[in-house]
């Protein structure tokens, strides 16, 4: 299986992540980290937590709790009509006993990819603080880890917490920069690909009927969480009963990447402040000098997409 480290702050979407990579036969999560974002830090962390026992995929998973802030600006806050009051929606799924690893996520990135130099896969749903602490505390974690694919930006299509920039970048423009200079093998999947990747009722429907017995209450879980996720895309993209899914598709991504067309362009992020605060600038000039190359995708097969989701989320033992 591909071996993974998720970095999240979990959200509606991060939970369907987290599930996902969970529930996924060809997946191993070695660790869960958790910041700041669609939610305080605090309840990104218990909601992680949560949504672990809910998918009871029989192994333990490690979470170590990151960033409560950006790197040199205020955290803006929670976003209760995107991702619910508790952020999962306003879903309510029962605590989890599980504690805490007493290191921060930062020291937890950087010993795994010490320990577990070239394996593993850090695949990042929330802004990039915690990555970017890993990395100026040691850089040598650029050339741990396998790749990084970062949920987060757009190259073509517009952006979602401004016009050019969307929210994981803009939420933190300073870590988000100091991983597109630092040489870790970067992968972004942006609002270029999840923006139309797009779970409906209907699929909720289908996993309904579909999902086996043992499945039913993570079945139940996403239907609930969906709910305002769904009104925040109706009201703000005139979308009727869909929303993207912007997290696991950058799991499924990571682990299937012949779902997208990627193109390698020089980038840097912008960390003005403003509108184009976390925007990132590709340089698409015949002869450019701006920023180091990183792959960007930009077209996927979002019908392949969704069904691969589908499908892990339905089954049980196999
Ligand atoms: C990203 O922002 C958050 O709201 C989602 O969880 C996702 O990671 C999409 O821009
Ligand atoms: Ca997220």
């Amino acid at each position: 299986p591909l071996r993974i480290l998720l970095d999240v702050d979990t959200g509606v979407d991060d939970a369907a992540a987290i599930l996902f990579a969970l529930l996924s036969p060809d997946i191993k999560v070695e660790g869960i980290t958790t910041g700041f974002g669609n939610i305080d830090m605090e309840q990104a962390t218990e909601n992680t937590l949560r949504v672990i026992q809910l998918a009871n995929c029989g192994y333990q998973v490690p979470v170590a709790a990151g960033a409560a802030k950006p790197l040199k600006r205020d955290y803006k806050g929670a976003v209760p009509h995107i991702h619910g009051h508790n952020g999962i929606g306003d879903a309510d799924i029962p605590r989890s006993p599980q504690k805490l690893l007493e290191e921060s996520a930062t020291d937890f990135i950087i010993r795994m990819a010490s320990e577990n130099p070239g394996e593993l896969t850090l695949i990042t749903v929330g802004r990039l603080t915690n990555l970017a602490l890993a990395l100026m505390k040691d850089p040598s974690v650029a050339d741990k880890l396998r790749r990084v694919f970062v949920m987060g930006g757009t190259v073509f299509a517009p952006g979602n917490a401004t016009p050019v920039s969307e929210a994981n970048l803009h939420g933190d423009p300073e870590a988000a920069a100091v991983v597109f200079e630092s040489n870790v093998p970067l992968t972004v999947v942006g609002l270029d690909v999840t923006q139309k990747t797009r779970l409906t009722r209907s699929h909720l429907d289908y996993l309904s009927q579909y999902a086996s017995e043992e499945r039913q209450p993570i079945v139940a879980f996403l239907k609930e969480s969906m709910e305002v996720y769904f009104d925040f895309y109706r009201k703000s993209n005139n979308f009727l009963g869909e929303c993207p899914m912007h997290d696991p598709l950058a799991v499924l991504v990571a682990l299937n990447p012949s779902l997208v067309q990627v193109q390698s362009l020089p980038a840097v992020i912008d960390c003005g402040s403003g509108l184009t605060a976390g925007m990132i600038i590709t340089d698409r000039r015949v002869k450019p000098n701006v920023g180091r190359a990183v792959e960007f995708c930009i077209e996927v097969d979002s019908e392949k997409a969704m069904q691969q989701l589908l499908s892990v989320y339905c089954k049980g033992e196999q």
